[in-house]
């Protein structure tokens, strides 16, 4: 049986945090431990130069992501780990791919189309401010995709629409010059968008509402006792349903956990007490990959070299890949010879 390939790429944008966590790199330690799979996760560095000018953002952002996700166990060994900007076939394929897609695809994504409804809201040209970057993400996007031959690609539901067009501009390639890519599958993780934030909206860098995964202990604790809560006293029953601390309380915790703390919601633990709870969940589940995490942070070398072993393996799939892509539409050498 052919091995599954599941990939999936982290916009290299600000500091990871426990969403983050919970909806990306949780499930994708767990997938680059399993044998039976074969999975690529990259940093998606040149996405994040869409979003960003601020080099000194883009940079320590990359730092901080890559250890993040070292600290927290992805297996390097297995999985493929790498960063955006060191494989140059996905900048090379994301020109032959944009010579294939329709400009009228691109005009329906998401992330095009609320800026330019930003730009009429905000009486500007519809055009203000945007760049060529944002309007062709999808391209690059699907370059990452395919040059990997990525059959699952795990994603929040706000990229299921990256992924559909990555499909339509595979079948239109393939359509045109033969069977070149499979087509990948989006898969939501359920997970995703269920991690809350500070305030019970979904936890996000753009509601001002995020936890750290690698703050220090008294910064976690801090951040846990502003999770908004109502006003019950201690001994008057809660509603687990209906409070954002039980829904970081089953972020974290196992089965029996998560019914021995409803009991004590229905019997009036107090706020104070189940927020001390809480913490104690997390931290003990993060405090050994913090400890890593501040390592490889004081040494930045280590993480690069895991990051050239893991371009040096992605380029052994993606080099001899492009080399047919480029057959495929007439870009050779001239003497007829193997290249
Ligand atoms: N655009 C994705 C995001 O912001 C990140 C990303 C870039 C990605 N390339 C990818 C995700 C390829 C999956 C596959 O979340």
């Amino acid at each position: 049986m052919e091995k599954k390939i599941t990939l999936t790429g982290i916009t290299t944008t600000g500091t990871p945090h426990l969403g983050n966590y919970v909806g990306a790199i949780r499930p994708a330690v767990i997938s680059s431990r399993r044998a039976n799979e074969k999975s690529f996760f990259f940093l998606a560095d040149y996405h994040a130069l869409i979003k960003n000018n601020d080099k000194n953002l883009i940079y320590t952002s990359t730092t901080e992501v890559a250890a993040s996700w070292l600290a927290l166990g992805l297996d390097t060994e297995n999985a493929v780990f790498y960063r955006q900007s060191d494989i140059p076939e996905i900048a090379e394929l994301a020109w032959i791919l944009s010579c294939v897609t329709a400009k009228g695809l691109m005009n329906r994504s998401h992330a095009y189309k609320s800026a330019v409804q930003n730009n009429i809201e905000g009486n500007e040209d519809t055009d203000y401010g945007i760049t060529m970057g944002l309007f062709s993400y999808p391209v690059l996007m699907a370059a990452d995709i395919l040059l990997f031959k990525a059959s699952v690609v795990p994603v929040g539901r706000d990229q299921i629409q990256h992924v559909e067009m990555a499909r339509d501009i595979a079948q239109r390639f393939n359509h045109i010059y033969g069977q070149i890519f499979p087509l990948p599958e989006v898969k939501i993780d359920q997970n995703v968008d269920t991690l809350v934030g500070l305030d019970g909206r979904k936890m996000s860098k753009s509601y001002n509402n995020t936890i750290p995964i690698f703050g220090s202990e008294k910064q976690l604790k801090k951040s846990i006792n502003k999770i908004k809560t109502n006003l019950l006293e201690p001994g008057q029953p809660k509603d687990p349903d209906d409070s954002i601390v039980f829904q970081f309380w089953k972020a974290f915790a196992g089965q029996p956990q998560i019914d021995e703390m409803r009991s004590k919601f229905l019997n009036g633990i107090s706020w104070g007490e189940a927020k001390k709870e809480l913490f104690n969940l997390i931290n003990t589940e993060l405090a050994e990959p913090r400890e890593k995490y501040n390592q490889l942070m004081a040494q930045p070398e280590k993480i690069e070299s895991l990051l050239i072993e893991g371009a040096l393996k992605a380029r052994k799939i993606s080099l001899p890949f492009i080399k047919e892509i480029r057959k495929a539409v007439g870009i050779n050498t001239l003497q007829n010879t193997k290249f």
